[in-house]
């Protein structure tokens, strides 16, 4: 069901930036920020242990997403999360991945408080997310979700 959100305009989905020093790093984090399809595939095929795949996520983030969160170093993309929507007050925390030589610095951290800042804004109330045990204590105790009950069923 799609319900209207006070206080979420179009306007709302604009893009935002800040940056952040990891060592010698400059991170920069943007809501919303500039991609290109292939560093996305590239850094997701990396992050999740699979071939590059020729996925077009412009497209379908554009279509299904409240926004996502690019982080850079200079121009090489280090991390991305995207933040899909149920048209609502809903909003669901996708793909987070970090490049694994840039891993255990706070950039996913910072990443998902990117997110979180970017759903608040545009007026969504609960942020979702799903993940496997080994990073309960990324989402638990790093980045402030709080346990509840999900259910998932494969499709296929
Ligand atoms: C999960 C991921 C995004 C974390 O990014 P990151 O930048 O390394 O995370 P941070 O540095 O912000 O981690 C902060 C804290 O979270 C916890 N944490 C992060 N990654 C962890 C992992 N893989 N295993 C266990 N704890 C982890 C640790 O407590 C860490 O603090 P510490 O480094 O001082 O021990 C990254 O490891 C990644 O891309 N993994 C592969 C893709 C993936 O599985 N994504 C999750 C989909 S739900």
């Amino acid at each position: 069901m799609t319900v209207s959100v006070p206080g979420l305009s179009p306007g709302s989905k604009s893009a935002t930036a800040a940056a952040g020093t990891v060592g010698a790093m400059e991170i920069d984090y943007s809501w919303r920020g500039e991609f290109g399809n292939a560093e996305v595939n590239e850094l997701h095929a990396e992050a999740f242990g699979h071939r590059v795949l020729e996925d077009d996520w412009s497209t379908q983030l554009e279509r299904h997403s409240l926004g996502w969160v690019c982080a850079r170093d200079g121009d090489d993309l280090i991390g991305f999360v995207n933040v899909a929507w149920d048209g609502g007050v809903h909003a669901f925390v996708l793909d987070t991945m970090v490049r694994a030589s840039a891993g255990r610095r706070g950039i996913g951290a910072r990443l998902v408080e990117t997110a979180v800042a970017g759903a608040r804004t545009a007026g969504c109330e609960w942020l979702h997310v799903d993940f496997d045990d080994h990073l309960r204590s990324f989402y638990f105790e790093t980045c402030g979700f709080a346990p509840t009950n999900a259910g998932l069923i494969k499709l296929v």
